[in-house]
C-alpha cells in the first residue's frame, strides 16, 4: 500500500454550520479543500485507525468523486472497513440506521441537504457519531480547531474502488464492504409501522403522490411504497437520483414542489401527497388541497402515534426546535409528557433521544423523527401518516380539522430574506438585540409586547450550554416572532423570521395563514426593518 503524506496549511472557512461543512462545490473542488477537512474530521475524532464508518451521499455531482478520495484517505489512516452505499448512494436516515445497526465508529455523509447540486451549486459532508446522530458541537469545535492548524494529510494512491456492484472490495488493508443502500432501512420501516394496515389502505382505492424531487429517496419510495405496499406504478415520481436533482431545488416546500402542490390542488389530486429533500430527511406532507405545515404534522404525528406498532406503549416525550410552533406543547400537555425545546440543527435532540427522554422530535424546517435512528426521516414522516391514516379511514384535511378542533390552532409561517449581505444582517441582529430589554411593557404596531430574549439552551443530559440561538419576542394574546440567521446557506446570509399565533375560537380557524398573521407581521418588520434596509418589498421564500 502506497501511503503518501501530502503537505497542506490551513484552509480559510471550513467552519462545520448546522449540518457539517457546506460549501459551493467548486470551493470542495479546490486543490486541498476535501482532504484538509476530512483529515481534519478523522484527527477531531482521535483518528480513524481500525474503525468502521458508513460512507455515503445524495448522489448530488462530485458524490462519487469524494467518495474516493474519502475511502482511500480511510485507508492510509488505518481503518480496517468502509460500509459504503452502491453507486455511493445512502439517505441520511439510512446512513443513520446502518452507524447504529452495524454498531461501527460512526459515518460520514455527503449531501448539502435540499441545497441545489452541480458544478455551480451545492456540496457538503458532515461527520455522524457511533449513536448515528449528526456530530456534537464538542467533536465539531475539535474538527474546526484542526481545519486551523493542520499540517499534512495522508492517502494512499491506487486505483478507484468500484462501488458500481455490492460485495466486499479491498483497498490497500481495509475492505470496502458495497451494500445494497434500501434493504437495512426498508427492513427497520418494516419493523416499525403497520404494513398490512397500509397495504389495506392502498388497495381500497386510497391514492398516493410522493415526490422524490430527482434525488436520492427514489429508489427508497420505489422499494417501499410501489413494490412493498402495492402503492400503483407512478406514485412515486421524480425517482431517478440526478447529479443536478433535474436542475431544481429538491427542498419540499411550497415553492420548491410546486409540482406537487399544484397536482395536489388540482382536479386529479391524490388523496395523500408527500415529498422529500435532497439527501432524504426532509419532507412535505399535503392532502387533497390541504397543506400541511411541518409544525402541526408534528402535532398530528405525536398525538396519534400510538395507532403505530412502534409507538404503540406511548411516546415517552417530545422535543421540537426553538423556531417550530407550540402545537405540539398542546399536545404533549394532553398527553402529560415532557416537551423540550431547543435550539434549531437536529444534532440537539441526540442526547434527549439516547437518554429515553423523547421518542418523537420535529423541526418546523420540515424534519420530523423518532428515536429509530438519530436524524430526521422524511420517509419515516410519510410512512407514519400512511399508517395514521389507515387506522383513521379520514381525508387528510378532516384530520386536520378536528386537531385545531381539539388542541387549538397555531398559526405559523417562516418568512426567509436570503442572500442578504452578511454585515448588514448582522447589523439587523445586533440592534434589535441592543433594543430589546426595553420592549417588554411598550408597544409595538400596536401590539403589546410581554417578554423579549435571546434563547439559550441547557442541554439537561450533558449541561453543556448554546447561546444565541434566536432573538425571540413575545405579544399579548399568544403571538410570537422569531428571528435566526440561517445555519446553512453558502451565500451572505439568510434572515428567517418565524411568526406564530395561537387561535382557540373554532369559528376562527380556517383563515389564510398571512391574514391571521398579518398584526404580527407587520410588528415583525417594526422591530427588524428588514424590508427597510435592504429595500426589499417582502421575503423571497414564505412557508
Ligand atoms: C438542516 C438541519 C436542521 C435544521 C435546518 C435549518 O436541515 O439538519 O436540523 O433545522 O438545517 O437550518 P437553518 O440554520 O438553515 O435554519
Ligand atoms: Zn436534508
Amino acid at each position: 500500500m502506497d501511503i503518501q503524506t501530502v503537505e497542506t496549511g490551513p484552509i480559510n472557512g471550513q467552519k462545520p454550520g448546522t449540518s457539517g461543512l457546506r460549501k459551493k462545490t467548486k470551493v470542495f473542488m479546490g486543490p486541498h479543500f476535501l482532504e484538509n477537512y476530512v483529515q481534519s474530521i478523522f484527527d477531531g475524532i482521535g483518528g480513524v485507525s481500525g474503525k468502521t464508518l458508513i460512507v455515503g451521499g445524495d448522489g448530488r455531482y462530485f458524490n462519487e468523486r469524494a467518495i474516493q478520495v474519502i475511502l482511500r484517505m480511510m485507508a492510509a489512516n488505518g481503518a480496517s472497513r468502509a460500509i459504503v452505499g452502491q453507486n455511493g448512494l445512502l439517505s441520511t436516515p439510512a446512513a443513520s440506521n446502518l452507524i447504529r445497526k452495524r454498531g461501527t465508529d460512526g459515518g460520514l455523509i455527503l449531501s448539502a441537504s435540499h441545497n441545489p447540486g452541480g458544478p455551480d451549486e451545492d456540496f457538503g459532508l458532515k461527520y455522524n457519531g457511533p449513536n448515528g446522530g449528526p456530530a456534537s458541537e464538542g467533536v465539531t469545535d475539535k474538527i474546526f480547531a484542526r481545519t486551523t492548524d493542520i499540517t499534512s494529510y495522508k492517502i494512499v494512491e491506487g486505483e478507484d474502488v468500484d462501488i458500481a456492484s455490492t460485495g466486499d472490495k479491498t483497498l490497500g488493508d481495509m475492505v470496502v464492504e458495497v451494500i445494497d443502500p434500501v434493504a437495512d432501512y426498508a427492513a427497520l420501516m418494516e419493523n416499525l409501522f403497520d404494513f398490512d394496515a397500509i397495504k389495506g389502505l392502498l388497495s381500497s382505492g386510497f391514492t398516493i403522490s410522493f415526490d422524490a424531487m430527482h434525488a436520492v429517496t427514489g429508489p427508497y419510495a420505489k422499494a417501499i411504497l410501489e413494490h412493498r405496499l402495492g402503492a400503483a406504478e407512478g406514485s412515486v415520481v421524480n425517482a431517478t437520483p440526478s447529479p443536478d436533482f433535474g436542475g431544481g431545488h429538491p427542498d419540499p416546500n411550497p415553492i420548491w414542489a410546486k409540482e406537487l402542490m399544484d397536482r395536489m390542488h388540482g382536479p386529479d389530486a391524490p388523496d395523500f401527497g408527500a415529498a422529500s429533500d435532497g439527501d432524504g430527511d426532509r419532507n412535505m406532507i399535503v392532502g387533497k388541497g390541504c397543506y400541511v405545515t411541518p409544525s402541526d404534522s408534528l402535532a398530528v404525528l405525536a398525538a396519534n402515534a400510538t395507532l403505530a406498532p412502534a409507538y404503540r406503549d406511548g411516546l415517552k416525550g417530545i422535543a421540537r426546535s426553538m423556531p417550530t410552533s407550540a402545537a405540539v406543547d398542546r399536545v404533549a400537555e394532553k398527553l402529560g409528557i415532557d416537551c423540550y425545546e431547543t435550539p434549531t440543527g437536529w444534532k440537539f435532540f441526540g442526547n434527549l433521544l439516547d437518554a429515553g427522554r423523547a421518542t418523537i422530535c420535529g423541526e418546523e424546517s420540515a424534519g420530523t423523527g423518532s428515536d429509530h435512528v438519530r436524524e430526521k426521516d422524511g420517509l419515516w414522516a410519510v410512512l407514519l401518516w400512511l399508517n395514521i391514516l389507515a387506522q383513521k379511514r379520514q381525508p387528510v384535511a378532516q384530520l386536520i380539522a378536528d386537531h385545531w378542533t381539539q388542541f387549538g390552532r397555531n398559526y405559523y409561517s417562516r418568512h426567509d430574506y436570503e442572500a442578504v449581505e452578511s454585515d448588514l444582517a448582522n447589523r439587523l441582529m445586533d440592534d434589535m438585540r441592543t433594543k430589546m430589554s426595553d420592549l417588554p411593557g411598550t408597544e409595538v404596531a400596536g401590539l403589546k409586547v410581554e417578554a423579549a430574549d435571546e434563547f439559550s439552551y441547557n442541554d439537561p443530559v450533558d449541561g453543556s450550554v448554546s447561546k444565541n440561538q434566536g432573538l425571540r419576542f413575545y405579544f399579548e394574546g399568544g403571538g410570537r416572532v422569531v428571528f435566526r440567521l440561517s445555519g446553512t446557506g453558502t451565500e451572505g446570509a439568510t434572515i428567517r423570521v418565524y411568526i406564530e399565533r395561537l387561535e382557540l375560537d373554532p369559528s376562527a380557524m380556517q383563515q389564510d395563514a398571512q391574514e391571521a398573521l398579518a398584526p404580527i407581521i407587520k410588528a415583525a418588520e417594526t422591530l427588524s426593518r428588514i424590508r427597510a434596509e435592504t429595500g426589499r418589498s417582502g421575503p423571497d421564500v414564505v412557508t
